[in-house]
């Protein structure tokens, strides 16, 4: 019995990548990482880490280069605002949601689940 939920449990985290340690994203904080040759963007929010494309769905900005307060990331060139949370665009110049990956910290490493995996 033991076995198998270990089993499974490796199923489920095979799909999942080491991208940071935990201490390198520490609260209020974001941090840029590639995953699958693009560039995922880890964003601290009270503890809870979340993972999405680093790139403004207006105009492909780096949204690592932003700021973050609260969930809410700001894009450094035209201002455009997303949720962490979701990806969802909450205001600015016109834009896409931008894709969110799924995340896992486990003991001191955060995972991020490969985005061509689903
Ligand atoms: S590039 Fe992000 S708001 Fe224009």
């Amino acid at each position: 019995m033991m076995a198998h939920q270990t089993a499974e449990r490796y199923d489920a985290m095979k799909e999942y990548i080491a991208v940071a340690q935990i201490s390198e994203v520490p609260p209020g904080r974001m941090k840029w990482v590639a995953l699958d040759g693009q560039r995922v963007v880890l964003a601290n929010v009270d503890g809870t880490v979340y993972a999405l494309k680093d790139m403004c769905g207006h105009q492909r900005v780096p949204l690592s280069r932003g700021r973050l307060e609260g969930h809410i990331v700001e894009c450094p060139k035209h201002f455009a605002r997303f949720d962490v949370r979701n990806g969802k665009y909450l205001g600015g110049p016109p834009s896409a949601d931008v894709p969110v990956f799924d995340v896992r910290v486990i003991g001191e490493t955060v995972f991020v689940r490969a985005p061509d995996t689903d």
